[in-house]
């Protein structure tokens, strides 16, 4: 259900990122739930796109202020990661999408799973600019992601926080997966 079909893996990186844009959106559509979206929207990119051993989310927990593991496709991951830490700490910290070409010269780099040697995390900001995580990928291959990769999974990024902002800011079920907060609406 809705993962690309297979001749898609081959396509050049613009059209593949204007299919997944269409598949994520038909996938997403009308429902806020943040967690529900989270999983699917990993598992269509780990089907979706070739060279990934790991793709998911680190949702800010807003108690600590630590990076929370969320959905993910992969092998288990470390649970928790502070800003000031990794590469999802510092495009958390830095709210902007990096692209890191050999993850064992990236200094503070955490090592989950050691068969990744590229990465790219793009920040998950709201609307109202508060931080609500991260999106990750990671790849066996060295430089596996460009530019291209970065602009076209902050679209990606971005039809996800249309589709979620509503469940996250009015405390619905939605909210469930920021911070285990679950049921206070009117929280911001
Ligand atoms: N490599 C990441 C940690 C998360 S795993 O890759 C799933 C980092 O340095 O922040």
């Amino acid at each position: 259900m809705h993962a690309l079909h297979d001749g898609a893996r081959s396509l050049a990186k613009p059209a593949l990122y204007a299919e997944l844009e269409s598949s994520l959106r038909a996938l997403l559509a009308g429902e806020p739930n943040l967690v529900s979206c989270a999983a699917n929207m990993s598992s269509l990119l780990f089907w979706s796109l070739p060279d990934l051993n790991w793709v998911g989310f680190y949702l800010l927990d807003e108690a600590s202020g630590d990076l929370l593991v969320g959905p993910f496709h992969g092998k288990p991951a470390c649970v928790r990661i502070p800003l000031d830490k990794g590469v999802c700490g510092a495009a958390a910290a830095q709210r902007n999408t990096l692209v890191v070409k050999d993850v064992h010269a990236f200094p503070g780099h955490i090592a989950c799973d050691s068969a990744s040697n590229s990465e790219v995390v793009v920040p998950i900001v709201l609307a109202d600019g508060r931080l609500l995580g991260v999106l990750d990928l990671d790849s066996p291959l060295v430089n596996r992601f460009d530019d291209e990769d970065a602009r076209g999974l902050e679209r990606l990024v971005a039809t996800f926080v249309a589709t979620v902002e509503e469940g996250v800011r009015g405390g619905s079920a939605g909210s469930e997966g920021r911070a285990g907060r679950a049921g206070r609406p009117g929280r911001s």
